[in-house]
């Protein structure tokens, strides 16, 4: 069969990587794709907000299934357009896609149907707002409702940071459109966890869990970035709470949907805080995280194409998940200055001397003929395996000595919280 992938990151590139592996799979597209991606896949140069060219494209090369990467094109109706041209696209419709796109109707669902999250408010007059953080007088989050980029929250230690978000958010607009309304919502302490679900809308499969790294320097100071590496499975997350978060959490979020007539198919991303009551919802996602791909897609053993259709489909109770017990840790290589400015074109050296137990998913590479050099943030996620997150830190890191490209920056302690645990 013939697949298209939309998006061209980390994320993509090991979706590609699983994909190819299976025998069904004859031949890959990729849009845009990167420099990597490249070598695995045939990219084509169309961006995922082009959601009318990319139905053109799957209609005109008679793609079996497209698989979508980014929250952009599916809160733009990537779904609902490709079902309407009778084309199989993995990703939820723009109903569901809205748990990601709207923090306000993500807030709504989950207070409405009862999964564990942070009490919160919900505002569109700044003044309001204002006097609703004076109220609470302590720390707090605010958070833009729409798409932001991943910049659209606020931790505010006291007050005064919380009366300046407001202005930010919603009367400055920093954020443009999506500061239109926001959400206050008290802050959650513990340890952030990712889970992963398939779903057709009825069955939920979760997929092993992992944890991000969200600051760009070690022991998580500086600013957020996309994600500086990513390790599964995180000891925090017990059996005991994976239940929770299965009945708290999964379960009621997709039955919820369903009572309301939205059918949820695709992957859900729950991040969770792992609070002294357990697990907490701090956001969904509409689709696979990045760098959370890198070290749970490669530890999945099913065929990929086979789940992905099953979900597609309407028959995931037809599948179970199969694992490698093996732990993963990916360290993700970037560009001197992210995720402030940054200089790309830098040449990247080193890739073919890494361990053949080492993978590398590319993020923000080019080929310049023959060379391939930097022309993102996020340049590369090397992914290294380990009886237990210890080796697997081991591993990975024997492979980003290998690499270099000027300016290159990465956190020297991915898994920390794995490894104090012991
Ligand atoms: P979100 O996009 O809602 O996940 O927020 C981005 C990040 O902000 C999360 O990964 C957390 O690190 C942090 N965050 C969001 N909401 C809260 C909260 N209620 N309490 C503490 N941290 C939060
Ligand atoms: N790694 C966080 C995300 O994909 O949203």
């Amino acid at each position: 069969m013939k697949v298209l992938v939309v998006g061209g990151g980390g994320r993509e590139h090991t979706l590609i990587w699983k994909l190819k592996q299976s025998p069904r799979v004859d031949k890959i597209y990729c849009a845009p794709g990167n420099g990597g991606i490249a070598q695995d896949a045939e990219c084509i140069p169309l961006t995922a907000d082009n959601i009318q060219g990319l139905a053109d494209f799957a209609t005109a090369e008679k793609i079996d299934l497209t698989v979508v990467g980014p929250e952009v094109s599916l809160v733009a109706g990537i779904g609902d357009l490709f079902a309407s041209r009778g084309l199989k696209l993995f990703g939820p419709r723009g109903k569901a896609a809205l748990l990601e796109g709207s923090k306000v109707f993500s807030k709504e669902v989950m207070a409405k149907y009862g999964v564990s999250t942070a009490a919160f408010k919900v505002f569109q007059d700044p003044a309001d707002a204002r006097s609703f953080v004076r109220e609470l007088g302590g720390p707090c989050v605010i958070k833009a409702d729409g798409l932001a980029a991943g910049k659209g929250v606020i931790i505010a230690a006291n007050t005064a940071e919380a009366e300046e978000a407001v202005q930010l958010v919603m009367e400055e607009r920093a954020f443009g459109e999506a500061g239109k309304s926001v959400v206050v919502e008290e802050l959650l302490e513990g340890e952030e966890v990712s889970v992963l679900a398939f779903t057709d809308g009825k069955t939920i499969l979760p997929l092993v869990a992992s944890q991000d790294h969200k600051r760009i320097f070690d022991g998580d100071e500086g600013p957020n970035t996309g994600g500086m590496g990513a390790y599964s499975p995180p000891p925090i997350y017990t059996s005991e709470l994976h239940d929770m978060a299965c009945k708290d959490v999964l379960e009621p979020v997709i039955r919820g949907l369903a009572s309301e007539g939205i059918k949820y198919q695709g992957v859900i991303y729950a991040g969770l805080m792992i609070t002294k009551k357990g697990p907490y919802v701090l956001e969904f996602n509409c689709r696979f995280g990045d760098p959370e791909t890198q070290v749970v897609i490669p530890r999945l053993k099913t065929d990929l194409i086979e789940v992905m259709e099953a979900v597609v489909d309407e028959r995931l109770d037809e599948v179970q998940l199969e694992w490698d017990s093996r732990a993963a840790v990916c360290v993700v290589l970037a560009s001197g200055g992210y995720p402030g400015s940054y200089e790309k074109g830098k040449v990247i050296t080193g890739l073919d001397e890494l361990p053949s137990d080492v993978l590398a998913f590319h993020a923000g590479t080019v080929l310049a003929g023959e060379q391939l050099v930097t022309s993102g943030g996020r340049v590369l996620g090397i992914t290294g395996f380990g009886v237990g997150v210890e080796e697997a830190v081991r591993r990975a890191y024997a492979g980003v000595e290998k690499i270099h490209f000027e300016g290159m920056q990465y956190r020297r302690d991915i898994a920390h919280r794995a490894l104090k645990r012991g």
